[in-house]
């Protein structure tokens, strides 16, 4: 397959505002022992690029110092963690019948080998990521999805928000007949947990705003309550029994109010904190219940490779918000920031 010198790409040389998205024509990069190179059919957006571009991260004891998510940035960078394309080369060491497949590539840079490793990296921000024509992975992070019926949108739109959900969903111990809270139910990280705890026969409370609720009852949630209103009144009302797992991505004051809903041996699961992340809690309701507190980084290549057998049986059908140029990056992370969305915003390149 022909692959040409030089590639578009969007990368960042600074944090910053959206203008820091700088168009760019560099050269295709060569795959390394063991790497491949993947052309980009598809890329999506992730809150994490707006945080990365801006710095957003904090460090430890300097809460308000620009970073990325594990440290400073090695800059220039091209952003974009979610990818699906096809293989065009190889590197040594690497099985050229990898050549001419379809691929999602798992994002994440792990701190061990092994099933159970935690994710220490992510592409677009420790490594150069998908906001290009071409992208080299480690060919053991690239998952053959030739088969699938999804989209190469759709695809794209599953290693961070649908492995992040699914890594919830695990961390969680989620099972079947349970009840679950997701809060931020609208975004891409909760439309993935809506749709994997509904095929996974759990009961879906979630929560979300205006006009979204009735597109995330769309997605699959059996009752939908208005983050506008008392959350937790709504969700006494809707499970008087209470819950057994909340799947959370906002945190802030939802913390506290929320863990007296959590039945015995409940598990409060968080990945993220739209709402705030200084969460004050009264921890008698943790240890008097025997409830969890979890964080939750992502996924394990354990729970990808769980994730990829539902990309090739198509068991969930990703929501794709809209579709943008890859010279449109700005745009897309602007749109991205409003969050009218719902479901995922694809770039392709
Ligand atoms: N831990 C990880 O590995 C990991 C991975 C990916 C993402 N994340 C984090 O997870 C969070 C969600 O990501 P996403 O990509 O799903 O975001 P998203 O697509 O922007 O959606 C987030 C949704 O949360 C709701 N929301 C926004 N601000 C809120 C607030 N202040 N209080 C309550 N609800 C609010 C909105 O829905 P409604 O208006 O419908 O309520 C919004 O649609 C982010 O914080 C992100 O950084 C973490």
């Amino acid at each position: 397959m022909a692959v040409s010198e030089t590639m578009r790409a969007v990368r960042i040389a600074q944090h910053g505002g959206p203008e820091v998205l700088e168009p760019v024509e560099v050269a295709v990069p060569a795959p390394q022992p063991g790497e491949v190179l993947v052309r980009v059919s598809a890329v999506a957006l992730n809150n994490t690029d707006l945080w990365t571009r801006e710095g957003a991260y904090g460090r430890p004891g300097d809460p308000e110092a620009l970073s990325g998510w594990r440290g400073p940035i090695d800059f220039p960078r091209i952003q974009g963690a979610d990818v699906a394309g096809r293989v065009v080369g190889v590197g040594t060491d690497v099985d050229g019948d990898l050549v001419g497949r379809r691929v999602v590539v798992d994002p994440a840079v792990y701190d061990a080998d092994g099933p159970e490793a935690n994710p220490v990296g992510l592409m677009g921000s420790e490594r150069d990521g998908g906001y290009a024509e071409y992208v080299t992975a480690p060919a053991q992070r690239v998952h053959d999805v030739t088969g699938s019926a999804l989209t190469d949108d759709q695809l794209a739109t599953l290693p961070t928000a649908y492995g992040t959900a699914l890594g919830m969903i695990e961390r969680g111990r989620l099972r079947e007949g349970e009840t679950v809270l997701v809060s931020g139910a609208s975004g891409g990280v909760g439309v993935a947990l809506v749709q994997i705890a509904r095929a996974r026969g759990a009961r879906v409370l979630a929560i979300s705003s205006g006009s979204k609720i009735e597109a995330v009852r769309e997605a699959g949630a059996h009752e939908v309550v208005d983050r506008a209103r008392d959350v937790v009144e709504q969700v006494r009302a809707a499970a008087p029994e209470g819950i057994d797992v909340a799947l959370d991505v906002v945190a802030g004051q939802l913390v506290g109010d929320g863990l007296p809903l959590l039945r015995e041996g409940g598990r409060w699961v968080i990945a993220g904190a739209l709402g705030g992340y200084d969460v004050a809690f009264d921890v008698r309701r943790l240890y008097l219940h025997n409830a969890q507190v979890i964080g939750s980084a992502m996924h394990t290549p354990r729970h990808f490779d769980l994730l990829m057998a539902m990309a090739r049986a198509a068991e969930i059908q990703p929501v794709v918000a809209a579709t943008f140029p890859l010279d449109q990056a700005a745009r897309a992370q602007e749109e991205l920031a409003r969050r009218l969305h719902v479901g995922k915003i694809v770039l392709r390149p």
